[in-house]
């Protein structure tokens, strides 16, 4: 049977399927509920059971001492109620609330999914996860101390692995490096999560979402997310490239226009013979089709000029200036 949790101090209330873990069910409920490992290992994850009882399953004596389950102490990756429970914990509503880490990685899968663009998939340790806000980016740290700066393209409740999209750019040595030496089971060295372009939960105006190229990645990270957690929020796509091939992810834009109601407006700059659909600058036809813009929220993610005319011109239009989000480091290299 479904047993009920109570947040404080939030008051925040969601019910527990008989196979969820405390932390699955809140962070399937919406909740950002803090966590590190989701193993019982780590301990990010603890907090006070006020009222009501929990079987703490699988939690690691180190990360749950004996002294914490005397003090009604549980860790939410593990513990399963059994009874309704108020839960002591603190929420998090922003970005700084989340522990940026260091972590290895291992390469799981290099997908070409244009000729300039790699889809690269992580994977952390198994006893580690990177929590993070949905659109938030990662660096990887390279040698020299040098560091590459990239979104990850996932959703926070799909974070088995993370994604991040990787287009080449002529002369950089990191992404030649994506494109021409890396392998399968390559290791690599990430920081993160870092950003604050991430989806605000607490404002019910419709969504803009305008991608240029690979900023498509935090997008698709926002989309994926606002629908896991069942956003009621009217939101629109916009995408734009050069050419079709830049469109690397087209059938799943398409597949949230068919069965999400996300409308998607492809946009091509240099269009092939043949094309049909709207051409020239992408945030140009965000503003053809909206004469007011002041009752939206906008989130754009691409080049640098992209985003700085696309916050002149949406402002222009009324769109508040607080209500402009934009990510410019995950796309444009440092
Ligand atoms: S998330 Fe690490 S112990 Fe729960």
């Amino acid at each position: 049977m479904a047993y009920q949790v109570t947040l404080q101090p939030s008051g925040h209330q969601f019910p527990v399927a008989d196979d969820k873990t405390l932390l699955e069910a809140g962070l399937d409920a919406g909740f950002n509920l803090p966590y590190g490992c989701k193993n019982g290992a780590c301990g990010a994850c603890k907090g006070k059971v006020l009222t009501g009882t929990v079987d703490h399953g699988a939690a690691q004596d180190h990360a749950l001492t004996a002294a914490d389950r005397a003090t009604g102490m549980a860790l939410f990756c593990c513990a399963k109620p059994t009874s309704d429970v108020t839960l002591e914990v603190r929420e998090i509503s922003a970005a700084r609330d989340i522990p940026v880490k260091i972590l290895p990685c291992r390469v799981q899968s290099l997908e070409l999914a244009a000729p300039d663009v790699m889809i690269l998939k992580l994977k952390l340790p198994t006893n580690e996860r990177m929590q993070f806000l949905a659109g938030q980016y990662v660096e990887f740290l390279l040698a020299d101390n040098k560091r590459r700066a990239f979104s990850l393209a996932n959703a926070p409740h799909a974070d088995d692995l993370l994604e991040i999209h990787v287009r080449r750019v002529a002369g950089g040595n990191f992404t030649e490096h994506v494109f021409t030496q890396m392998k399968l089971k390559d290791i690599l060295r990430i920081e993160g999560p870092l950003g604050t372009f991430f989806l605000r939960e607490d404002s019910k105006k419709p969504i803009i979402l305008v991608a240029g190229g690979t900023g498509f990645a935090p997008i698709k990270g926002l989309i994926e997310h606002a629908l896991h957690i069942g956003i009621q929020r009217p939101m629109k796509l916009y995408w734009g490239a050069k050419d079709r091939a830049g469109l690397y992810l087209n059938s799943q834009a398409e597949r949230w226009a068919a069965e999400n109601g996300i409308p998607f407006v492809p946009v091509l700059s240099e269009p092939e013979a043949g094309w049909a659909g709207r051409t020239g600058l992408v945030h140009e036809a965000v503003l053809a089709d909206h004469a007011d813009l002041s009752a939206y929220q906008a989130y754009v993610c691409g080049a640098p000029v992209m985003c700085e005319a696309a916050l002149k011109d949406f402002t222009a239009k009324g769109l508040p200036k607080d209500e402009f989000f934009a990510d410019v480091f995950s796309y444009a290299p440092k």
